[in-house]
């Protein structure tokens, strides 16, 4: 059934007020889609009696469910390659010599997803690094959704996933055989911790940071909500950290504390005074 136009931005107001995600009108069939789900686990008969739920109860609970629901979770190991090259090539060395003192590194991946961008990091460090060996690495995977959070913790992943970006060198050095799929060894998931954070709403104090990575869900906000999240993520960055955002993305047209810097096809964002 087709949700009618006044239950259509009855919900996409609700996603706006829980995740910050804004849908766009020729995203309808893609709500419908992922609401039949959410409207059968709680015994809804159908979308309208969903939307008659949510607006007679308002229910928190259910509508964090329904804006979890319509995340987009796309995702792959190594995504945007050259990143993760420049982190090996450029940006972990400075931190090592940066941070010899302290021997401690700290990337914050802030919207993760499943879990490959994090355990991709993990493998470049533990592949590339193994200086690193007595440093304290800690590498803080947080999303709203708890689902995916699971699937970060539980870092089990299936064949067609670790094709997407896996080289058979780190399949047999970092995962296991899991079933028919495959499972991050425990080596990699002791350096991930995992957390539910909402970054359209005030997080808990989480240390400061060396690396945001920030990818791939600015797109996904207003104007004004990414400012806002750009500006705090600045507050969990170290003064001399770096911000990653998605190879599509951009802050260009935003007032926030960044500078921006190309290493070689990669660009990253240094924060400025402020
Ligand atoms: C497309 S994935 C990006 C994953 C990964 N960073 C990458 O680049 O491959 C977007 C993720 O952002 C999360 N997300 C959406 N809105 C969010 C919010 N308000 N706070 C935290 N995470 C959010 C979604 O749950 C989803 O897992």
């Amino acid at each position: 059934m087709s949700l009618a136009t006044a239950d259509f931005t009855f919900l996409c107001d609700l996603v706006a007020r829980h995740s910050g995600n804004i849908i766009a009108a020729r995203h309808a069939g893609m709500l419908e889609q992922r609401l039949v789900g959410v409207a059968g686990s709680v015994g809804a008969r159908d979308l309208p009696s969903l939307v008659k739920r949510l607006r007679d109860s308002g229910d928190l609970a259910l509508s964090d469910q329904v804006a979890e629901a319509v995340t987009v979770n796309e995702t792959r190991f190594f995504r945007d390659e050259h990143l993760f090259e420049a982190l090996r090539s450029y940006i972990i060395p400075e931190l090592i010599r940066k941070n010899a003192k302290r021997k401690e590194i700290r990337i914050w991946s802030a919207a993760c997803s499943s879990g490959q961008e994090p355990y991709s990091v993990a493998m470049v460090l533990r592949e590339y690094f193994p200086q690193l060996s007595d440093w304290r690495i800690n590498i803080v995977a947080t999303d709203l959704s708890l689902q995916m959070l699971q699937r970060v913790q539980a870092g089990t992943y299936s064949q067609l996933e670790v094709s997407r970006g896996v080289s058979p060198k780190n399949l047999v050095r970092f995962f296991d055989r899991s079933g028919a799929g495959w499972q991050i060894k425990q080596e990699l998931r002791d350096m991930i911790e995992v957390q539910r954070v909402n970054l359209t709403r005030p997080w808990p104090y989480m240390g400061q940071f060396d690396i945001a990575l920030v990818r791939n869900v600015l797109i996904y906000f207003d104007r004004q909500t990414k400012n806002d999240i750009l500006k705090r993520v600045r507050g969990a960055l170290r003064p001399e950290g770096y911000l990653f955002i998605g190879a599509a993305e951009t802050l260009i047209g935003l007032s926030v504390p960044y500078q921006r810097r190309e290493i070689d096809a990669t660009i990253i964002y240094r924060p400025t005074n402020c």
